[in-house]
């Protein structure tokens, strides 16, 4: 059996509100199609996309190695990041992969929590001094996008760099990925990118980012000091077959590709659990009792990090209803069957990964923000590939206990420094980018408790 295709008739006229509203485009597809479909996207790729947990379960794990990341997830990262675990394929990736996986094993990130609660504290005394002197509204996206980025390169580089190259570092790398993006939405103006000379003073950048990269490298290995951090880990690393450690430009984009796959996503998650917290007092009062119960006046040691119960729940559930990467895909390099429905060669397979977040049969009121759906005694219920925040089969995100430890540390401190409030009158909406964000921001008023 194929999957039915949405006829060009119909889609190509909502091209211009797909774009606007894609999630709502595929919802909408959905819900008159079924949960597998084929979509000319932009009225011409032709993909199928899909919410059916068994089809996403098929590709990404069951029957991965009949499945490549497309050129588009690939190729035009890459360009601007180098090759690294997110944009790297095939036998390449593997070994990468295998080399990297162990030095974010949950045994090594112990090492991790003080320089994060470091940068923790630090940004909230900056914020803290900030709100002396002003109003107290500010866009929380954009603290949120600031302290992931000082955390991951704080993980990375330790103290090895001061704050003003970081700022410096950090802009340059948004100058980037908002290019990026420009790129991945419209890419029938790649040719206006190349002929205007755009992408060339992108690559430019991009080659700047690399060069500071480089540097930073070089610091540590002149410097011979030894850190208990990211850097050091991939320095230390050996490859099974040769015993040789990873090559200077290899490691480079590695870095690289950390700080891309590792700062936005995170500062959705917490962005959008903030301004969930800010509409149900109820779940930060059980948060604040779990906190008071478990780590009180303090901030939790990484043991007690496993204890914190219910704001784990939270955060999964805050992943559930906006996920920070809401989509992805695997173009087919043979023919797969999942049960009756063909997947010939040469499809592009797309998990719709909020559609199925979203998805009614799956999540009792799916609408509806509920921590609870995750406690222990329910995971059982929980259907497989149904809860996919960071992705799923080998190619799960190598930074899940990471991004979980990040989070639960930052609002475990913040949620007792700080109360939010929203800022009245506002439209915020989440805005389907590369990742899931907040649009325009959230602003927010705080003040220090
Ligand atoms: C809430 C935060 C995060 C979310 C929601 C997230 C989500 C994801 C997802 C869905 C994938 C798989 C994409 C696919 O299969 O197509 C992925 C891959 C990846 N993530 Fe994350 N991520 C987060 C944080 C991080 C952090 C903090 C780091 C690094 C410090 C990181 C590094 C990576 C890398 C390197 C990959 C590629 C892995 C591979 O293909 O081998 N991520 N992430």
């Amino acid at each position: 059996m194929h999957a039915p295709t949405v006829p060009r008739r119909v889609s190509l006229p909502t091209t211009l509100s797909f774009a606007h509203d894609p999630i709502g485009g595929l919802t909408r597809f959905g819900r008159e199609y079924g949960p597998n479909y084929y979509l000319y996207v932009g009225g011409v790729s032709k993909s199928l996309i899909t919410t059916d947990p068994e089809v996403a379960q098929r590709v990404l794990q069951r029957n991965h190695r009949a499945y490549e990341k497309s050129e588009l997830q690939t190729e035009t990262v890459s360009r601007y990041v180098g090759k690294g675990l997110l944009t790297n394929t095939g036998a390449s990736w593997l070994r990468q992969r295998r080399l990297i996986q162990p030095g974010f094993h949950r045994s090594r990130l112990e090492a991790l929590t003080t320089i994060m609660q470091t940068v923790i504290d630090r940004e909230g005394d900056r914020l803290s001094a900030r709100l002396k002197n002003s109003s107290g509204t500010l866009d929380i996206y954009e603290e949120m996008l600031n302290i992931a980025f000082r955390i991951v390169a704080r993980a990375i580089f330790s103290e090895d760099i001061e704050e003003e190259e970081l700022t410096d570092f950090g802009e340059k790398i948004t100058k980037i990925q908002e290019h990026v993006i420009r790129e991945v939405r419209l890419p029938f103006l790649n040719w206006y990118f190349k002929l205007s000379g755009i992408q060339r003073s992108y690559l430019q950048l991009s080659q700047d980012v690399l060069n500071t990269q480089k540097q930073f490298i070089r610091r540590r290995k002149e410097g011979g000091i030894v850190r208990d951090d990211l850097l050091q880990m991939l320095l230390d690393s050996r490859y099974e077959d040769t015993g040789l450690p990873m090559e200077e430009q290899q490691l480079i984009e590695e870095t690289g590709i950390l700080f891309v796959a590792g700062h936005e996503t995170s500062a959705n998650a917490l962005s959008w659990t903030l301004y969930l917290l800010a509409k149900h007092p109820e779940v930060l009062q059980k948060i604040q009792a779990e906190l008071d119960c478990i780590c009180p006046g303090r901030p939790p040691t990484f043991s007690e990090l496993r204890q914190l119960s219910y704001l784990t729940q939270v955060i999964n559930e805050s992943m559930r209803l906006y996920p920070p990467a809401w989509i992805t895909d695997r173009v087919a390099l043979e023919d797969d069957k999942v049960g009756d429905l063909e997947i010939p060669k040469g499809t592009v397979v797309v998990p719709f990964i909020y559609g199925i977040h979203h998805e009614e049969h799956y999540w009792e009121d799916s609408e509806r923000f509920q921590p609870e759906r995750f406690a222990s005694n329910r995971q059982k219920d929980q259907v497989p590939f149904t809860f996919l925040p960071f992705g799923g089969g080998p190619r799960l995100c190598i930074g899940n206990s990471f991004a979980m430890m990040e989070m639960q540390l930052l609002l475990a401190s913040w949620l007792r420094r700080f109360s939010f409030h929203l800022a009245p009158n506002q439209q915020i909406r989440a805005k389907p980018l590369v990742t899931l964000r907040p649009e325009p921001g959230i602003l927010m008023y705080l003040h220090e408790n």
